[in-house]
């Protein structure tokens, strides 16, 4: 398994992946919107490659900044290929995806989730509930600027 930020030439695999997101009303961004966004620093998706080097997950990480919390991440668009599903391809990105916020400067990251199955991989990751279906997970104690 490889972890790594997303190049513009995976765009299309992204997309493929966003469609399964199983929400019927979800309509993916163009690849113009990825050519637009990938530009920000603030703005960053991962993808996990197989062992064969096929893109088999993603996820979004957007960076927002705050003068009480400091940096914060916001954890977006979790998904693994459907048949790849229960392979431990979901946990590792998402380690992957906690690491790199931290290099980051992120103190704390943020994600929503209606998801049962989701929210167990979450929970075991150290994600707590906030409130409703928002989870949080501090990620360095020095909090604030
Ligand atoms: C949620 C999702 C990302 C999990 O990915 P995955 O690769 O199947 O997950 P993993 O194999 O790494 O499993 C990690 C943990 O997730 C939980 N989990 C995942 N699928 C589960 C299922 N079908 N039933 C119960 N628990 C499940 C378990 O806690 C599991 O830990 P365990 O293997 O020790 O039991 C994947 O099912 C998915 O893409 N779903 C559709 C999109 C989605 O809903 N994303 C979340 C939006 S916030």
């Amino acid at each position: 398994m490889f972890f790594r930020s997303m190049k513009i030439s995976d765009t299309y695999r992204v997309i493929e992946l966003l469609r399964q997101i199983g929400n019927a009303d979800f309509v993916p961004p163009s690849k113009w919107w990825f050519a637009i966004r990938l530009l920000f620093p603030t703005f960053h998706v991962f993808v996990l490659e197989d062992d064969s080097g096929a893109i088999v997950a993603m996820v979004f990480l957007n960076l927002l900044s705050n003068p009480k919390y400091g940096w914060r991440g916001y954890i977006d668009y979790v998904v693994v290929d459907k048949s790849a599903r229960r392979n431990g391809f979901g946990r590792k990105i998402m380690e992957g995806t906690l690491a790199r916020a931290k290099k980051l400067g992120c103190q704390e990251v943020l994600l929503t989730t209606s998801n049962p199955d989701a929210q167990a991989l979450y929970e075991s990751l150290g994600f707590r509930v906030r409130s409703g279906r928002n989870f949080s997970k501090v990620i360095s104690e020095s909090c604030g600027f």
